[in-house]
């Protein structure tokens, strides 16, 4: 499938997709508390989502069982909410999620702590963070696809965590993935020249120990082959001549 340029009527779609999924995020953080189930978070998103008249867009996508990814501790992501699994003090919680609204996708995850995380998890999910920053610097018309993988890689190395390769940013619009894949580590290439009307989901995932990952049984939920923890940070963005719009910022 081609890469979309979206027009401006597409793009005010989008934008106000992605505003009300950031609602949507800032109100599931906002629940988070020790002794909750990740259940909760989902069921607390499904139904702001609904209510503001949108569709859950992870629902049933390839057989998803949940409309939020709730992804725990070694958890990178597509965790599945259980009412069995309960959130503890020093945990910390991934929320993925997105929805469509007339027809445009929008998906963005952040990584909280749930009561008091230790230090080495907080600098994790800040340098998370910032790599999605330090990688939209070089979002925008003129430069190349793959400049945004080089710097999120770059910010992220010296620190030594890593950089999930098997799961990918990707190009969003009519639907929740379309072309071009957005890798989150160093490529030879520079590859396709970014043009403004571009939206992306750019989403690295951190790992504190070794990228690697597995899939459990359940056929979604990736963890790190290692046990150490992950934290994800995603945003939709849309590419201008200047400097890129944070569509599902808040
Ligand atoms: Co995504």
């Amino acid at each position: 499938m081609a890469v979309t340029i979206k027009s401006q009527r597409e793009i005010e779609l989008m934008r106000e997709s992605c505003r009300l999924l950031a609602i949507v995020h800032k109100e599931m953080e906002e629940s988070i508390r020790p002794g909750m189930s990740t259940l909760e978070i989902d069921t607390l998103g499904d139904t702001l989502i609904r209510k503001l008249g949108c569709i859950p867009n992870f629902k049933n996508y390839n057989g998803y069982p949940a409309s939020v990814c709730v992804s725990v501790n070694d958890e990178v992501v597509h965790g599945i909410p259980s009412k069995h699994r309960i959130l503890q003090e020093g945990d910390i919680v991934s929320l993925d999620a997105g929805l469509i609204y007339k027809g445009y996708h929008s998906d963005a995850a952040r990584t909280h702590a749930v009561g008091n995380i230790s230090e080495e998890a907080r600098l994790l999910i800040e340098r998370t963070r910032e790599s999605f920053f330090a990688g939209i610097k070089m979002a925008k018309a003129g430069n190349h696809l793959y400049d945004i993988s080089n710097a999120i890689d770059a910010y992220i190395k010296p620190f030594g965590y890593g950089i999930v390769r098997d799961l990918v940013g990707h190009g969003i619009g009519t639907s929740l993935h379309e072309d071009p894949q957005v890798p989150n580590f160093a490529q030879r290439r520079r590859g396709l020249k970014l043009q403004a009307g571009m939206t992306l989901a750019i989403e690295p995932m951190i790992n504190m120990g070794r990228a690697d990952v597995e899939w459990l049984d359940d056929d979604w939920t990736v963890v790190t082959e290692d046990g150490s923890w992950s934290a994800h940070y995603e945003n939709t963005i849309l590419i201008t001549e200047g400097e890129p719009e944070i569509l599902t910022m808040y």
